[in-house]
């Protein structure tokens, strides 16, 4: 490379990917704790040829069009519901994601939400701070077992398959819903089964969510999805929060159509639906599946290390479209 490529980033990222980048780019970054704003980030990629972003950034056509010098984005996520990829193809930007480094750690989050959620850790924890424990009770806060429960699992891809490893260890038995089945010595290792989505929601003692935010994902779990799943039934979700319709899941949640459920993803983040933090039986976390000082130290790298791939004329080994490398 010659003259070293000007990249914008969006936040103070790991120093894995910022080595990287200081090495071979010539970074700016946003120095503030908090996710630029629309027109923030449009100046920040004024004469970028790069641009590193975080799943908070809204990067679409627009943005695109104010900042036309970018040619690459790297988002330093898995889940790219916040990039306009069709847009990115249109105006010839490579867009790129971090599949693969974050499934082991989100998939421990999933499991320790889901623990949390059953036996009701988080109320104890409160019961415990506020002062307010009387002592032993024999009624006292009883929650749900996991072992021997049956887990439904939506969307049986790298995450929600390390969701069905960690259940073998509990004897649970495993249910799960995609759209394509496992291969058999999958299914077999993993003592998962593949059943339609109706009755994954009917049979689970708990339902996990692990699919993208797509179209036909969107609302998945809304009033009538939710009204066929067990009284008894714990909802976790760790994907993109606008898989459930959160205002629906509030009234479930009050009404006992389902008996709890744990978040780490909200449909309007950062803000969360009216009520349900009044609510006892949801379990609320920040949007912390893939946050391990090593797993966030491995998706800035290999964020960091896309964008050098693209400046040395090599195909970006995570491009999502990768048609615009080809492309004249
Ligand atoms: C992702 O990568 O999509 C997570 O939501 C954040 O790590």
């Amino acid at each position: 490379m010659s003259a070293k490529p000007r990249v914008f980033v969006s936040r103070v990222i790991p120093d894995a990917g910022l080595s990287v980048l200081e090495k071979h780019t010539s970074p700016a970054i946003w120095p503030h704790d908090r996710a630029p704003t629309r027109d923030e980030l449009i100046r920040g990629c004024k004469d970028a040829e790069a641009l590193v972003c975080l799943l908070t950034e809204k990067v679409d056509g627009e943005v695109l069009t104010a900042a036309p010098t970018v040619r690459i984005v790297a988002n330093v996520a898995v889940g790219f519901d916040n990039l306009d990829v069709a847009a990115g193809t249109r105006a010839g930007v490579v867009m790129t994601n971090t599949p693969g480094v974050l499934d082991d750690t989100t998939a421990d989050l999933a499991f320790a939400l889901l623990l949390c959620t059953a036996r009701r850790l988080a109320e104890g924890d409160r019961l415990m701070r506020t002062g307010t424990w009387g002592g032993w009770g024999i009624m006292q806060l009883l929650g749900h077992d996991v072992h021997h429960a049956t887990l439904g699992i939506v969307g049986f891809g790298r995450i929600g398959r390390g969701v069905a490893r960690r259940a073998v260890g509990f004897d649970m038995k495993v249910l799960y819903s995609d759209e394509f089945p496992a291969p058999p010595e999958v299914e077999r290792e993993l003592r998962a089964t593949r059943v339609p989505f109706d009755e994954l929601l009917a049979k689970s003692d708990f339902i996990t969510l692990h699919t993208p935010l797509l179209p036909g994902t969107k609302h998945l779990i809304n009033a009538q999805t939710l009204g066929k799943m067990k009284p008894t039934a714990c909802l976790i979700n760790t994907s993109r929060g606008p898989v459930i319709d959160e205002a629906a899941l509030v009234v479930a949640l009050r009404s006992g159509t389902i008996a709890a459920a744990g978040l780490d993803v909200y449909e309007h983040e950062p803000k969360l639906s009216p009520g349900l933090v009044e609510l006892e039986n949801v379990v609320l976390l920040p949007h912390i599946g893939s946050a391990s000082y090593a797993t966030r130290g491995k998706m800035a790298e290999m964020a960091a290390n896309n964008v050098v791939a693209f400046f040395e004329g090599k195909a970006p080994p995570n491009a999502l479209n990768p048609e615009v490398l080809t492309r004249a």
